[in-house]
């Protein structure tokens, strides 16, 4: 009876939530003082990241159609579609987006310009304290020439997150994502229509103040680049092994994993580095007590038969330490909608990870990300051994892993509408 309280609270919590965001603090408020830590949690983690994608922006924010556009005199040879040489990053487009905020000013008119290097004061806040974040995102060609956003609008979402978390200035995401389809139509020629191609966006905000002191920076440059990239691996999907430390972390609670923030990514280089150099591709993040968190920049995925015999499709839960991926959403909403198996978001220990591959149990492991999409995993190296799991050679990926990647490719590139889709 309790319980079914409980859960009839969360419930009617939940769909407050949506809405309002201002009552949802309120009760949240409540809920803190009635509930025990752990409940408080379980609350937050059930609400849903990209549900209700609040775009909007309390302050002027910049607008798309105060956007100029000044177009290059010098185009740029385009690499030749080779999976070898378009590496993920290697070549930029033409133009780029450019946006810059002061405190007194506010934002300034949206300008797409020919690619250029920023002159940059030595003071700048970015350069000392990494007071700057980004974000990753893909659009593909279509048929008939068309160009196809994903998801762009959960990017615009993060992004303001991961902006307000360093007091960058906030803005309005659609107008951000007006912006970026109108870079994408200018530069639409460097957008490869082969399968597995496609044209790889970067949004970022960099602080600009030039002082050297600790704070909120007055001066920022929102820009977007782009780059046309070629599948992650030339020969399709490519299991990896991956490499668990138990002394490194990436991230922990109270920390910021959860926001696409530049600090995060510095201190992950060395580490990758290691792993590396002993024969692993990534490294699996975990926290000290074994709470499974990430592989490299991917999220993860168990698919096992639990104790009971059962399939399940398991991930880590958003604790506030994991980047809410914008593929891992997608995956878990296009298994849920196969009612095959169970899905769920949980706390995921090395333990039981450990325990599901020696007892067989464990069907597949794999990583999801913008830049690969899928990425199953073969193996896991844990406290000196090295645990693998099968896969089927001729797909070089497990079955449900592949039949993932297929569905979101075809989402993402094929000639159907979808409401993931924004055809620009
Ligand atoms: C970007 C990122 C991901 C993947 O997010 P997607 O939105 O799916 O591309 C996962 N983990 C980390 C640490 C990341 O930075
Ligand atoms: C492509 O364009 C042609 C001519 O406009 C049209 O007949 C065809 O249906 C289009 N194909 C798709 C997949 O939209
Ligand atoms: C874990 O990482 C630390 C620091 O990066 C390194 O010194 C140590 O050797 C690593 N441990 C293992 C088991 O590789």
């Amino acid at each position: 009876m309790k319980i079914l309280i409980a859960q009839l609270l969360n419930q009617l919590v939940l769909s407050q939530c949506v809405i309002a965001q201002y009552r949802y603090q309120i009760i949240q408020i409540f809920i803190l003082r009635s509930m025990s830590v752990s409940k408080v949690q379980k609350l937050f983690f059930r609400f849903s990241y990209y549900k209700n994608l609040d775009l909007t922006s309390p302050y002027p924010s910049f607008q798309a159609r105060d956007m100029t556009t000044t177009h290059t005199m010098h185009y740029i040879t385009k690499p030749p579609c080779d999976p070898k040489i378009m590496t993920f990053g290697a070549f930029h487009t033409d133009h780029m987006l450019e946006i810059d905020w002061t405190e007194k000013m506010g934002w300034s008119r949206p300008q797409i310009i020919p690619f250029k290097s920023f002159s940059i004061h030595p003071f700048a806040a970015c350069l000392h304290y990494a007071i700057e974040c980004f974000e990753g995102a893909k659009a593909y060609k279509g048929p008939n020439k068309t160009i196809r956003t994903f998801r762009l609008d959960c990017n615009m979402y993060r992004m303001k997150q991961s902006a307000k978390r360093l007091s960058l200035p906030d803005f309005d995401g659609a107008e951000l994502q007006k912006c970026i389809e109108g870079l994408l139509k200018v530069d639409q020629d460097w957008i490869p229509d082969r399968p597995g191609f496609s044209c790889y966006i970067r949004p970022t905000i960099i602080a600009t103040e030039e002082a050297l002191g600790v704070r909120a920076s007055s001066r920022a440059k929102l820009f977007v680049v782009l780059c046309p990239v070629g599948p992650y691996f030339p020969s399709g999907l490519k299991p990896v092994r991956v490499f668990c430390n138990t002394t490194t972390i990436r991230s922990a609670p109270g920390g910021v994993g959860g926001y696409k923030v530049a600090g995060n990514y510095a201190p992950t280089v060395m580490p990758l580095k290691e792993v590396q150099q002993i024969g692993f591709h990534q490294n699996l993040w975990m926290l000290p007590d074994g709470l499974v968190q990430e592989m490299g920049v991917c999220n993860l995925f168990f698919f096992w038969k639990n104790k009971q015999g059962e399939r399940e499709l398991v991930t880590p839960q958003l604790d506030g330490t994991i980047l809410p991926g914008i593929v891992r959403d997608s995956l878990l909403e296009l298994t849920r909608d196969m009612k095959q198996f169970k899905v769920i978001e949980k706390k995921v220990y090395i333990q039981e990870v450990i325990e599901a591959i020696s007892e067989g149990r464990m069907i597949e492991m794999f990583g999801s990300g913008t830049a690969v999409s899928i990425q199953p995993i073969e193996a896991i190296g844990y406290n000196d051994k090295i645990y693998e799991v099968k896969y089927d050679p001729k797909l070089n990926a497990g079955e449900l892993s592949h039949q993932l990647f297929d569905m979101i490719t075809e989402i993402q590139t094929g000639n159907k509408p979808h409401k993931w889709i924004n055809v620009v």
